[in-house]
């Protein structure tokens, strides 16, 4: 079958041949349809993030997918159901974080996570899963399955965000969503469909025209150029906000997080940034977060209840949003569009087969 791999790192994903897996006990065969490409991909490619298997010298790509069991191989699941695994696996047999659901806690160590930390990816026609890793979603949402696993990982960061915050009568009216890639608009969609926030603003750094700046202002949010209002100074132009998301893995809209927060309110960090020193007042920073009841916590991947929330969430966004995010899905000849970046590129995705 075919797959596609990269050496991290040392060059552009390649199309490779591989075996077609067999299904071991209680694991079942997927025959895959779409996988998506977000920013940890380009990450693992760029070999800042992630690690091969042990002993491979390529890893086979890909995260976010969605496919169609080929053979159930005697598990619950059946032929023909549309699935979407999740990410990490324990690394030798079971432990603790697995035991519980809770492999999205488990520290390093305790986990791989496949395409990106030591296991190998779902970009191939066919890939083998231990049946309770597999997500059943409708056939309805086939075509967006690739999406349930990036808005997971928002289902996480809400789920975290809210509970920080459940000691207290507390209901967000204004919400902040840093960054505008595809996570940080599936996120601001949610914000604004699924949540129903009264006010909510999505920050970037481009131009207009702008395709994402186009989304941001139809979903009813305002747009922040960064060039124009650092974080820090946003509670002086529109207001201070109560729940803010980071999705640009620049590092210093953790920090100025702090300052943007209202009293009571709670920053979730998911970005992920190499090394970065640059100066901070550590003595204001501690004293915002004392004085003002804040919160700054950080989040990463998602469990099975996660993806399971996912797939309520997608199926209430608006089908002209799902339109204009994804801007391009490839087949297997010209997969090498999926991974170019650009002002035009939002969300896509490398289509293996149709259901
Ligand atoms: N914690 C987790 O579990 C998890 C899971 C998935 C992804 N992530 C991380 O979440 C982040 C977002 O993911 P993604 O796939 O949406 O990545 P992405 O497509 O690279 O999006 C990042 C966005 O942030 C914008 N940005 C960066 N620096 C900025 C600045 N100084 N001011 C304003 N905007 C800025 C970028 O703008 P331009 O495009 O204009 O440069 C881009 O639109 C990444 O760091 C990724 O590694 C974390």
């Amino acid at each position: 079958m075919k797959a596609i791999a990269v050496e991290p790192g040392a060059g552009d994903p390649v199309l490779v041949d591989r075996p077609r897996p067999e299904p071991d006990a209680g694991h079942a065969l997927v025959r895959t349809l779409r996988v998506g490409v977000d920013g940890t991909d380009h990450e693992v490619i760029a070999g800042h993030h992630g690690d091969l298997p042990a002993g491979a010298d390529r890893l086979v790509l890909g995260h976010e997918a969605v496919g169609v069991v080929e053979d159930s191989n005697g598990t619950d699941l059946e032929d023909g159901q549309v699935v979407v695994p999740t990410v990490r696996r324990p690394p030798n047999g079971t432990n603790a974080y697995f035991e519980r659901g809770e492999p999205d806690m488990a520290p390093e160590g305790e986990y791989v996570e496949r395409g990106i930390v030591g296991a190998h990816g779902f970009m191939a026609e066919y890939f083998t899963s231990p049946s309770e890793f597999l997500v059943p979603i409708p056939k309805q949402l086939a075509a967006l399955g690739f999406l349930v696993e990036p808005v997971s990982i928002s289902e996480k960061a809400i789920d975290h965000a809210v509970a920080s915050r459940s000691a207290f009568e507390w209901e967000p009216d204004a919400a902040l969503v840093l960054g505008n890639g595809s996570l940080g608009l599936l996120t601001l969609a949610m914000f604004d469909t699924v949540l129903e926030i009264d006010r909510t603003y999505c920050l970037g750094r481009r131009d207009r025209p702008d395709p994402t700046i186009d989304i941001i202002e139809k979903l009813g949010s305002t747009y922040i150029d960064s060039r124009q209002t650092p974080v820090d100074e946003i509670p002086g132009t529109y207001e201070s906000i109560d729940l803010i998301y980071e999705a640009t893995g620049y590092a210093k809209h953790a920090v100025e997080t702090v300052e943007a927060l209202a009293p009571n309110g709670v920053g979730v960090l998911l970005g992920v940034p190499g090394p970065w020193e640059f100066e901070i007042d550590g003595g204001r920073l501690h004293k915002e977060l004392v004085l003002h009841n804040k919160a700054l916590l950080g989040t990463v991947n998602s469990h099975r209840g996660h993806f399971e929330a996912a797939v309520d969430s997608l199926s209430q966004l608006p089908d002209w949003l799902f339109e204009e995010l994804v801007t391009g899905v490839y087949g297997l000849e010209e997969f090498e569009a999926a991974f170019e970046q650009g002002n035009d590129v939002i969300k896509t995705a490398v289509e293996f087969d149709t259901l």
